[in-house]
């Protein structure tokens, strides 16, 4: 079921995600109600929190191969994280970001380049994946939800400032 996006500067986006205890079938619902909305809304990523529900729980697409791009993204294709936590992390690389929380806004965000990261899956088994490339950006994004952060917060003060005006002018009713 495709559910509503929180957009910012919503304040449940500020919210600390809560561990997950149960590996249940709510869990699941959850995770495939976050996956029915990440598609209909074109993204690359959603946490929980992104449809109001504060579980630490996130969702990515994996970028297929470019044989296989001209397919839609299957479903086998998505990595399904839950109480994910960095535990390596090291180098810096930058990448233009956008969030469907703050949509039409992509803006360049300094990360690390790369990152190990422990998490559970659906059924509560733990996993162990690294990444230096896409992937590695997209977690630490979302892992940044989870600790109640959006990408804008990490501009720098010039940028941010003319982020929150433009932001602010366009979200006046018209
Ligand atoms: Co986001």
């Amino acid at each position: 079921m495709v559910r509503e996006i929180v957009i910012y500067p919503d304040k449940r986006l500020k919210l600390i995600s809560k561990k997950v205890e149960v590996f249940d079938e709510k869990i699941h619902a959850l995770l495939d109600d976050m996956y029915d909305t990440m598609i209909a809304k074109n993204g690359v990523g959603l946490a929980a929190i992104q449809i109001g529900v504060d579980l630490r729980a996130l969702i990515i697409n994996i970028p297929l191969e470019e044989a296989d791009a001209e397919h839609s993204q299957p479903k086998e294709n998505t990595l399904e994280m839950i109480n994910p936590a960095i535990i390596e992390m090291d180098g810096s690389t930058h990448f233009q970001e956008g969030c469907l929380s703050v949509p039409g806004v992509y803006e360049d965000v300094n990360r690390a380049k790369h990152v190990k990261v422990e998490y559970q899956d659906r059924f509560g088994n733990t996993h162990i994946i690294e990444d230096d490339d896409f992937l590695a950006i997209a977690m630490q994004h979302e892992i940044d939800h989870l600790e109640g952060r959006v990408f804008v917060e990490k501009l720098s003060y010039t940028k941010r400032k003319k982020f929150e005006k433009e932001w602010k002018r366009r979200s006046k009713p018209a």
